[in-house]
């Protein structure tokens, strides 16, 4: 320690002969080799080597001003080798400080491809698609074809066509999602008894699944729905082969206990209109929540094709006469797999997908 500035702790600080130099300088190549991460790197070099307070920064002005030039001459190479130690030991220790870092993420990143995955769970139908599926293999069982229509309709098919003119209640925007003043997303599958009225002529029977779509959403309501429509046309077709062919259905897709009842109701394209109910599944009939306490659940919709809509269709009323019917799919599949929530059938929750069947 020299006495040239007078004072102890700086002249602690400011060391300029040669053993506190060396003592510094071992300090600070103890300090970089441990320093355990970056920060703490910088902050040893800031120590030692900072220009303006770096401890062997000042030692080096200290030196300068020794007035015997020779050992000003042999400190000052002292001290400058130092600095030069100091300085490599502070970089080898931040490049295997960077190293190190690095290997720790491609060891947190690395791939296993020899790892075995996780069992893969296969995939179900959905309870609409099954339902869908069951329906229209039902009555393919009876002749009919199964046949499409597209889910973007004209106006015209959709509500004209099929007995609901403009101005009827039906076609009000509050129902209906409308595309432009001739198109929109068609709100039933009836428009395709007369697209294929027009395509294949009479006698037919088709079986048409599809999507329709309304502006509804509650627990027995969505805005995207399906819906199976049937038409059957032939000679001498009356409400009696409706009633079999539907009672046929209820059976085959409720069971084989099951009966049915046709309750008059009104479409515009059907006349007359029947709303066919089938006796409850969850009570027999003899009246439960399920059936409101009715022992009668409504299934479908149907009639005798109106003779303005087989005119429509390019059929002769005089000579033919038909049946049509629409039903729900969601409520199909409901009232068949016991699903208490329209809203479940889409929530993509595989859970639910599960169990059914
Ligand atoms: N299209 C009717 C509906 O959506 C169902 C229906 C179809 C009724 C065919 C009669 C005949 O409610």
């Amino acid at each position: 320690m020299t006495a040239h500035t007078g004072r102890a702790a700086s002249a602690a600080e400011d060391a300029t002969s040669e053993a506190d130099i060396n003592r510094v300088a071992s300090n600070a190549i103890d300090e970089a080799r441990l320093a355990p991460d970056l920060s703490t790197l910088d902050g040893v070099r800031a120590k030692y080597l900072g220009r303006g307070d770096g401890l062997l920064s000042r030692s080096k002005r200290g030196i300068g001003k020794i007035s015997d030039p020779d050992a000003r001459r042999q400190l000052g190479q002292t001290v400058n080798a130092l600095v030069e130690r100091v300085s490599d030991v502070i970089e080898e220790r931040r490049v295997d400080l960077e190293r190190s870092a690095r290997a720790g993420q491609e060891e947190f990143e690395t791939l296993d491809l020899t790892f075995p995955p996780p069992p893969l769970g296969r995939g179900h139908l959905s309870p609409v698609t099954l339902a869908a599926r069951e329906i229209t293999r039902i009555f393919a069982q009876l002749g009919y074809t199964p046949v499409s229509g597209p889910e973007v309709e004209y106006d015209r098919y959709n509500f004209t066509l099929v007995n609901q003119p403009p101005g009827h209640p039906a076609r009000d925007a509050h129902d209906t999602f409308y595309i432009d003043d001739a198109r929109l997303l068609r709100t039933h599958t009836s428009p395709v008894q007369i697209r294929s009225m027009i395509a294949r002529g009479a006698p037919q029977r088709v079986i048409a699944p599809g999507k329709s779509f309304r502006r509804d959403y509650d627990a027995t309501h969505l805005p995207m729905f399906h819906q199976v429509e049937g038409l059957c046309i032939d000679e001498g077709i009356a409400v009696s082969d409706l009633k079999g062919t539907l009672e046929y259905f209820a059976r085959s897709m409720f069971g084989p206990e099951r009966a049915i009842q046709l309750r008059p109701h009104h479409f515009p394209f059907t006349e007359p209109s029947l709303e066919v109910e089938v006796s409850c599944m969850g009570c027999g009939g003899g009246g439960c929540p399920l059936c409101k306490q009715s022992g009668w659940l409504e299934i479908l919709g149907s009639g005798m094709v109106h003779p303005a809509v087989l005119r429509n269709g390019g059929v002769d009323p005089d000579r033919f006469t038909g049946f049509a019917f629409g039903m729900g799919v969601e409520r199909v599949a409901m009232l068949a797999y016991g699903i208490q929530d329209m809203r479940l059938l889409y929530d993509n929750d595989v859970r639910f997908l599960r169990p059914v069947r």
